[in-house]
């Protein structure tokens, strides 16, 4: 299964300038342990922001770019469709961003880890508001904490199954119908 992993300040907002204008260390954890020995899919920008500019230890790092990029440590996806048949090779992945990459592979996920971080610096990347999305349900939710005077809380939605389309009714017999 596909999953995203996410931290939203208030208005959804993800990021400024290529980073996280408030990163929190709970929040770091969390994704640490939800997805160690997993895939991940990232988006180019996202792992120049990494530390030292490289790929996370312990998961293996599925990086999409249409520039055919190589380095020790990745697997390289030039397009959605090269990403989604990388990650169907494992048994748990995550997107885990930035901005377009979410756009792009949130209709491949069945399920989304937001941490809702109480603070509203400046973003210029955004995630879609799932609260305002009605395809999206939420399935778990912690209570909240605090760190540092911030509070912020862990959420789980996931995908409402898709409706099924009513029955087409059919017209009622009459007796004065019948032809016997
Ligand atoms: N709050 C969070 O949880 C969180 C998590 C991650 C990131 N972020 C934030 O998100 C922001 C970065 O987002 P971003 O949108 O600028 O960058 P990004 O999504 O990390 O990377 C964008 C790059 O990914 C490649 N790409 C995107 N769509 C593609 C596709 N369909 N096919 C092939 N390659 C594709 C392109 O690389 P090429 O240009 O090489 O072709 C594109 O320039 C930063 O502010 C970061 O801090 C926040």
């Amino acid at each position: 299964m596909l999953s995203c992993i996410v931290a939203v300040y208030r208005d959804w907002g993800i990021g400024a300038d290529g980073t996280q204008p408030v990163a929190l260390h709970a929040d770091r954890r969390r994704f640490a342990q939800l997805t160690r020995g997993a895939a991940v899919i990232v988006g180019r920008r996202t792992l120049a922001d990494f530390p030292g500019g490289r790929p996370l230890k312990g998961r293996v790092n599925i990086v999409l770019s249409r520039r055919g990029i190589a380095a020790d440590g990745i697997v390289p996806a030039r397009s959605v469709e090269e990403a989604v048949r990388a990650a169907a090779e494992h048994d748990k992945a995550f997107v885990i961003g930035g901005a377009s990459v979410y756009r792009v592979m949130l209709p491949y996920c069945d399920e989304v880890y937001v941490t809702k971080v109480d603070a509203q610096p400046v973003s210029d990347s955004f995630f879609p508001d799932l609260d305002a999305d009605p395809a999206w349900t939420v399935a778990e939710a912690e209570e909240p904490a605090q760190e540092d005077g911030i509070s912020y809380r862990f959420l789980r939605y996931v995908r409402q199954p898709a409706e099924a389309e009513p029955e087409p009714q059919q017209p009622e017999e009459k007796e004065t119908d019948r032809a016997d």
